[in-house]
């Protein structure tokens, strides 16, 4: 059976709300056919059928979600950390995602990345591939049967980028999107495909309106890159002189939320205006921390997205950030939020440890719907953490175990279970 009824059982944290974690020591999670029937201290009556899967002193907590991450960009991750956006584009990752229309290597590729996406902490993710159809489609068979669930785009691109990387003309680009769009909406249970366009510059404004129709037509959402880095706004400028700001020329041609579901990364330098339109039209940031620290981007202020009650959650953007840990993600959006804090605005206090690990679980998960929380009618995505080879002499209650498994995951933790959508990613039952 696909969505198994159970009961786990353990000590449970999640967050309903950016500003309180719920913690439910030795409880239970209630989970029918993949969705969450709530946590108890003691279990109901009415589910004493139900098998009790024990995993005794671990922690259990939500699945997370990578709202941003590049999978093409897996094989050269830490590599050419020394440069900013565009040239780091230029000299690394537009020559490394060319060799995506070789469909071999695209299968060697993205059997490691999918294999290793299975085995992180990430339950849900919103993926960018190449321009290759081919490679796109094997990199979805491949995600789906991680049973993550997954949106993941088909790039476009038709101009502002290497020959070998661009797509012929916005017509032709549209036209193979298009065939791939209906080849793949609802091909897959867990991975559906998402409207790509990689960042304005590189996209001819024939090419976004198209992309714009496209959207209306088969109502998937969208995923693109926003404000990321200062020479990158300016060449949007010039490009697109007539728009006020940068995400105003993807909200021209119906690229930008409202009816579109729309996910932008980074977001570090957005404009009044812009912060204005993203809340209106409810479109996603994906915060990305590391990519910002790598590419020498900056910081995005997270503290004012968040009091403007913008959705947000965190993205790895693999390989602008070298790590696929979306617990180091957590770690670094406080660490550069401290220093945002610190150096340029001392009225936008540090994210705390609640809003970090709420804004992996739900604020990530609320793109796919009701994920990322244990809330009844949630979709049940579940971590299992074993803290114990993570050694302390000190007695720590669960939240600080929690607090202290986010900075040290790599240094002794051990993820021991993992469920998305109530199924048992890691295949076997306790
Ligand atoms: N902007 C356009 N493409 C990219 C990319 O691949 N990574 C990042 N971080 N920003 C981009
Ligand atoms: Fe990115």
């Amino acid at each position: 059976m696909e969505h198994h009824s159970f009961i786990l059982k353990g000590n449970i944290c999640y967050a309903e709300n950016k500003d309180y974690l719920s913690v439910i020591d030795n409880g239970y999670l209630v989970c029918c056919q993949g969705i969450s029937r709530g946590v108890y201290p003691c279990l109901p009556e009415k589910y004493q059928n139900l098998p009790v899967i024990d995993y005794h002193d671990m922690l259990i907590i939500p699945g997370m979600t990578d709202l941003h991450i590049h999978a093409p960009q897996y094989s050269f991750r830490g590599l050419g950390m020394d440069l900013e956006l565009l040239e780091w584009l230029d000299t690394h990752t537009f020559p490394e995602e060319s060799r995506y229309a070789d469909l071999e290597y695209a299968r060697k590729a993205y059997r490691i990345f999918t294999e290793d996406l299975q085995n992180s902490a990430t339950t849900r993710a919103v993926v960018f591939g190449t321009i290759h159809i081919p490679a796109t489609n094997l990199l979805m068979e491949l995600l789906d049967s991680t049973g993550l669930k997954t949106y993941a785009g088909k790039v476009n691109m038709d101009q502002n980028s290497p020959d070998h990387l661009t797509e012929k003309d916005a017509e032709s680009a549209l036209e193979s999107t298009a065939a791939w769009l209906s080849e793949m909406k609802d091909r897959y249970p867990n991975t559906q495909p998402i409207i790509t366009p990689r960042f304005a510059p590189t996209c001819t404004g024939p090419l976004l309106e198209g992309l714009g129709r496209l959207q209306k037509e088969y109502r998937l959402p969208v995923q693109s890159h926003l404000s990321e880095n200062l020479s990158e706004i300016d060449w949007v400028k010039e490009l697109f002189p007539w728009s006020t700001c940068y995400g105003g020329v993807y909200d021209h041609y119906g690229l930008f939320g409202g009816d579109a579901k729309t996910v932008m990364a980074h977001c570090v330098y957005s404009s009044e205006e812009e912060v204005a339109l993203m809340k209106k039209n409810k479109v996603y940031i994906a915060h990305c921390p590391q990519s910002n620290i790598n590419l020498s981007s900056g910081i995005a202020p997270v503290r004012r997205y968040l009091e403007e009650g913008i959705p947000m959650g965190l993205g790895t953007d693999m390989a602008g950030g070298a790590n696929m840990s979306m617990f180091r993600c957590i770690a670094d959006a406080i660490g550069v939020s401290k220093l945002y804090w610190r150096l340029a605005d001392q009225e936008r206090k540090p994210l705390t440890m609640e809003e970090a690990f709420y804004l992996a679980t739900k604020g990530g998960g609320s793109f796919f719907g009701k994920a990322g929380s244990f809330e009844e009618g949630y979709e049940l995505d579940a971590l299992v953490l074993d803290d114990s080879g993570i050694r302390s002499a000190k007695e720590l209650d669960t939240k600080e175990r929690l607090e202290q498994y986010l900075y040290l995951a790599g240094e002794g933790g051990r993820l021991a279970g993992k469920y998305v959508a109530g199924k048992n990613i890691f295949g076997s039952e306790m």
